[in-house]
């Protein structure tokens, strides 16, 4: 069959199977792809002017090709039916009960699209693993489509996402790599080469791995245990940094000239948040325990536990210096998000230093450019791991955290305040009026900054207190060495 007759489904449009879909659109103008989602709401948004997530260039993209071979569509069935590539990119949350909580991926929503997929196909199709998943997750697929099998021929292809958010469309339009993976039969061979030539259309060629299908299921997650772990690494040297006078950035920057270790990634911050880097890596641990590796799992979970430590450091360098009490007085939290040019707020680390400084009675105002005021009162109310549930299946939170407001600006955020702590690096956090800013804060001032952006020196001299990560202290903060918590 010719590659221009290709069809393909995406069923899931979230952060990955929209703006993945959407490029793959826009560079392969031969292929009709339909993006499919249960929720009815999502679609909707995908067809209107209003995108259901922030991504700089995303709107762009989408623009050039909906409606021309780009759809958007809750006929989920209807289009998994024709097509003959279909990507599975549903969401896979971490177990919160039974079995494996609070470690393994809960595969509810997969089983039940691969379950769908069984039932309504009548021609071959290539079933596309998008989504991280545990490895051996093909072979369980794979399972339940050969179990229901009609006389339709599946192949099931691994093909992990690197993309990250805030940079999507520049990471899909100049992948380091894509990666494929798939059985070595011969059918398996030609759905993986099917695949590639969607790919080359716009990736060299040399950029496209193949590899076997447990390879490429392990390759995402210790890809992504990789990352988390330089980020623990120089936030574990950040602590130090504070003990004895070195400065973080110069370390990291020395650090990074080894072009053995090379310059990227190495940003001491609050913690790293996102909705990939702690479910990856609580996934992988619990894969090691169940294959009897212990003292693997244990090297891993280190990486999570010392970015919990760097959350929790955070909230008490807060607190010391502001004689041991924030109760009742005003902290202005910039950004929300977790990370800069993203609306997204699952695992920030704002939620934790947020509901740290709340556990100590303090009240805060959130100013994050991109974040609404529904989703910030519905993190702080929600429970652990209840976030990647997709909204619509969520019963709606009842209560509001009476002690949060949002802020519209960071002058406003910052009105009145006694301190302003920065938790995600928004450009624009870097040219505030700070000398307008301190004028309407209570003094002393203090100023916590979670992800480097400010600089200390002007603050300083402005008449802020400063705390930033990794840097040499404040005077005022080295009279309470003992963070302890
Ligand atoms: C990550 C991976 O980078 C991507 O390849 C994978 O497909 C999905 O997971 P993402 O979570 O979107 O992408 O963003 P990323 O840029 O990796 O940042 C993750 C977290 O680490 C953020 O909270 C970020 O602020 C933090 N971070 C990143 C640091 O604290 N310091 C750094 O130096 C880099
Ligand atoms: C190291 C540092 O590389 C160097 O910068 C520092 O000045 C001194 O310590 P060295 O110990 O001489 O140098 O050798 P290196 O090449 O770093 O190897 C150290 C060990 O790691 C060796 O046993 C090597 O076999 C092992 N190694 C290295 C691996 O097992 N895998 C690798 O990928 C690389
Ligand atoms: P990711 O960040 O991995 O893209 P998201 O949560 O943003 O994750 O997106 C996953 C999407 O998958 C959600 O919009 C959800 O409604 C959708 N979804 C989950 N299960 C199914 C299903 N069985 N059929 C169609 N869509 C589904």
């Amino acid at each position: 069959r010719n590659n221009n007759m290709v069809k393909i489904c995406c069923i899931g449009a979230g952060y990955v199977g929209g703006p993945t879909m959407a490029v793959i659109a826009l560079k392969c103008p031969a292929i009709e792809v339909v993006v499919v989602d249960i929720s009815i709401a999502r679609i909707n948004a995908w067809n209107s002017d209003q995108l259901p997530i922030y991504e700089p260039g995303l709107d762009d993209v989408v623009k050039q090709c909906r409606g021309k071979n780009l759809f958007f569509s809750h006929e989920v069935e209807k289009h998994v039916f024709e097509a003959d590539i279909i990507f599975v990119s549903v969401n896979t949350p971490t177990k919160t009960c039974g079995l494996g909580a609070g470690k393994a991926a809960d595969l509810t929503y997969w089983e039940s699209a691969a379950r769908m997929i069984g039932n309504v196909s009548k021609s071959d199709k290539i079933v596309v693993e998008k989504s991280t998943v545990p490895v051996r997750t093909a072979e369980a697929i794979e399972k339940i489509l050969t179990h229901n099998n009609k006389g339709v021929n599946y192949q099931i292809l691994s093909n992990p996402e690197f993309l990250a958010e805030g940079t999507a469309i520049q990471d899909l339009f100049n992948p380091d790599r894509v990666l494929i993976g798939g059985r070595k039969t011969p059918e398996g061979q030609k759905a993986v080469q099917t695949l590639k030539d969607v790919y080359t259309q716009w990736v060299p060629e040399d950029r496209v791995i193949t590899a076997n299908l447990w390879s490429a299921e392990l390759s995402k997650l210790a890809a992504n245990a990789f990352l988390a772990q330089r980020i623990s690494s120089v936030n574990a040297i950040s602590a130090l940094c504070e003990a004895t006078g070195a400065d973080v950035a110069e370390v990291a920057y020395c650090i990074g000239k080894d072009s053995r270790i090379g310059p990227k990634f190495l940003n001491a911050s609050v913690g790293f948040g996102g909705s990939c880097f702690q479910k990856d890596i609580l996934n992988l641990v619990y894969i090691c325990e169940c294959n009897g590796l212990p003292e693997v799992a244990n090297y891993w979970k280190q990486v999570i536990k010392i970015n919990d430590y760097q959350k929790s450091r955070f909230v008490s360098r807060v607190v010391a210096p502001m004689f041991n009490t924030v109760s009742g007085k005003k902290i202005a939290v910039l950004g929300f998000a977790f990370k800069k040019d993203t609306g997204d707020t699952r695992e920030t680390p704002a939620i934790d230093v947020c509901k740290g400084l709340l556990g100590n009675n303090a009240s805060i105002s959130i100013y994050d450019p991109q974040v609404t005021e529904d989703q910030i009162q519905r993190d702080l109310t929600m429970n652990k791991f209840d976030w990647d549930h997709p909204i619509h299946l969520q019963p709606m939170s009842p209560t509001t955290v009476k002690q949060v407001s949002v802020a519209s600006d960071a002058y406003e955020a910052a009105k009145g305040a006694h301190a302003i702590c920065i938790l995600t690096e928004w450009d624009e956090f870097k040219g505030l009026d700070y000398q307008k800013i301190y004028g309407n804060m209570k003094k002393p001032a203090f100023l916590f900054d979670g992800r480097n952006v400010v600089d200390v020196e002007k603050l300083r001299e402005i008449g802020f207190i400063v705390y930033s990560i990794g840097k040499p202290l404040d005077p005022w903060l080295l009279q309470d060495v003992s963070v302890v918590d």
